[in-house]
C-alpha cells in the first residue's frame, strides 16, 4: 500500500488525512503552523474517541488509524510516498512554491494532487518539471462524511492517471466523479442558481427568505433552502465563490453575484458564524414563519429547479462530466434529492425548456438561456436514462 503525504491539515487536510489513514494507508502530515499539526492531530484521537463511543470503531482499529498518521515538521520525509495531496492556502503563488519543493523529494513515480476549489489545476501544475503527475483530487467538507471526490485531470496530466485515482478513492470509499479542469468543476457550477436563483426571486420580490427556503425543502425536498444554506457557508465564502466562478465564466450572466447577498457579507451579516445573516441565530430570536402558499411555493421550486437542470444538462453538452457523474456529483457531494439529469427525465425535459423559455421571453436575459443539448433533446425527444 502506498504511503500519502498531505500538505497543509487545517479544515480539509486534516479530513484527508483521516480518510487515508482509515482505508489502511501509512500518511504523513506536513503543515508550516506547527500548533496546526499539533491541534490536527488531538482532533483525530478525540474523532476516534468519539468513533469507539458510538461503537463505529474498536478501539484496536482507532488506535491503528491514529498510529498511522504521523505529523512531521519538514518534506523530506515525503521521500516515500506514492501520492501527494495538498490541501494549503488557496493562494496560485503559496501552492507553486510548494509544488516544486514537493517535487525535488518525492519519487518520480509519487502523484501530486491539489484539493483546490477554485485554481485551475493546470495552473497549479504549470511550476512541475513533470506536470504529468498532477490531478485535482477535490475533497467536500467534511472530508470523512462527505463521500464525493472530484478527479481532475488538467491539460497536462498523463492518460490513465485520473481513472487510476478514480481506483484508489473507490478503495477509500469514496464516489469519485471525473471532471474536466474548468471552473467550479462540477458541484460549484451546478449549483449556482440554488444559491443565485433564490436570491433573484428574492430581489424580485415574489417572496422572503423563509418563503423560498420552506419551498425547496418541503416541496423540493432539498435538506436545507437556499438562505439557510448560505448562512451555514458563510455568506463571506458562499458569495467569493459565486464571484470567482462569475469572473472565470468571462461574465457569463448565468452566474452573476447578487448585491443582496454582497450587502449582507459587507454588513457582517456572515450567517451562524456571526449570529445574523438572513436569520437571526442570536438566543431567543423569532424566526420569520413562511408563506405556506402551495402554489407560490412550486412556482419558486420550479424556477430554481430549471435552472439547476438547466447547469447540469450544460455541464454535460460541454464534456465537463459524463450524465451518471454530474448526478453522482450533486447527491454525494451536496446531498441533492435526486439528480438533476434524472430529475429533468421524470418531469420530461419539455416542461423544463418551457420554463426556461418563458423566462428568457419575459426578462429578455442571456441568464435563462437554455442549453443548446436541451432543445436537442426536446426535439429529439431524448431522456438522459
Ligand atoms: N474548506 C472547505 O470547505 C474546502 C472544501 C474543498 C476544498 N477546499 C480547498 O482546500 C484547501 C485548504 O482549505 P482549508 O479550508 O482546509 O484551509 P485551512 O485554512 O483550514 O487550512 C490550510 C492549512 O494550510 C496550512 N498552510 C498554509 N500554507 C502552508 C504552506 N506553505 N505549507 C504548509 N502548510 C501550509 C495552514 O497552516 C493551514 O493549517 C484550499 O485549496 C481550499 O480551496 C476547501
Amino acid at each position: 500500500m502506498i504511503k500519502v503525504g498531505v500538505v497543509g491539515c487545517g479544515t480539509m487536510g486534516s479530513g484527508i488525512a483521516q480518510v487515508a489513514a482509515t482505508a489502511g494507508h501509512h500518511v504523513l502530515v506536513y503543515d508550516k503552523n506547527s500548533e496546526q499539526a499539533y491541534k490536527a492531530g488531538e482532533k483525530l484521537k478525540s474523532i476516534m474517541d468519539r468513533l469507539v463511543e458510538k461503537g463505529k470503531k474498536t478501539q484496536e482499529e482507532a488506535d491503528a488509524i491514529v498510529s498511522r498518521v504521523k505529523f512531521i515538521d519538514n518534506l523530506a520525509s515525503f521521500d516515500e510516498c506514492g501520492l501527494v495531496i495538498e490541501a494549503i492556502v488557496e493562494n496560485i503563488d503559496i501552492k507553486h512554491i510548494i509544488f516544486k519543493e514537493l517535487e525535488d523529494v518525492v519519487p518520480e513515480d509519487c502523484i501530486l494532487a491539489t484539493n483546490t476549489s477554485s485554481l485551475s489545476v493546470a495552473s497549479i501544475g504549470s511550476v512541475l518539471e513533470h506536470p504529468e503527475r498532477m490531478v485535482g483530487l477535490h475533497f467536500f467538507n467534511p472530508a470523512p462524511l462527505m463521500p464525493l471526490v472530484e478527479v481532475v485531470p488538467a491539460v497536462q496530466t498523463k492518460a490513465g492517471l485520473a481513472e487510476e485515482c478514480k481506483k484508489l478513492m473507490e478503495s477509500w470509499g469514496k464516489a469519485p466523479a471525473i471532471v474536466k479542469d474548468t471552473p467550479g468543476f462540477i458541484v460549484n457550477r451546478v449549483a449556482r442558481p440554488f444559491y443565485g436563483e433564490a436570491l433573484r426571486i428574492y430581489e424580485e420580490g415574489w417572496a422572503d427568505f423563509a418563503t423560498i427556503d420552506w419551498a425547496m425543502t418541503e416541496l423540493g425536498g432539498f435538506k436545507m433552502g437556499p438562505f439557510t444554506l448560505m448562512d451555514y457557508i458563510g455568506n463571506d465564502v458562499n458569495y467569493v465563490v459565486t464571484e470567482t466562478v462569475f469572473a472565470s465564466f468571462y461574465y457569463d450572466q448565468r452566474y452573476k453575484p447578487s448585491f443582496t447577498q454582497k450587502r449582507h457579507s459587507e454588513a457582517g451579516y456572515l450567517g451562524r458564524k456571526s449570529c445574523r445573516g438572513y436569520y437571526d441565530y442570536s438566543e431567543g430570536a423569532v424566526q420569520p414563519q413562511p408563506n405556506k402558499d402551495e402554489v407560490l411555493g412550486k412556482k419558486i421550486m420550479d424556477r430554481i429547479l430549471c435552472m439547476l437542470i438547466n447547469e447540469a444538462v450544460d455541464a454535460v453538452f460541454w464534456n465537463i462530466a459524463s450524465i451518471e457523474d454530474v448526478d453522482l456529483a450533486m447527491t454525494k457531494g451536496v446531498n441533492y434529492p435526486k439528480g438533476l439529469l434524472k430529475w429533468a427525465d421524470e418531469i420530461g425535459l419539455e416542461k423544463v425548456l418551457a420554463n426556461l423559455e418563458d423566462l428568457q421571453d419575459k426578462f429578455g436575459e442571456d441568464r435563462y438561456r437554455p442549453s443548446y443539448l436541451m432543445k436537442q433533446m426536446v426535439k429529439e425527444g431524448k431522456t438522459f436514462y
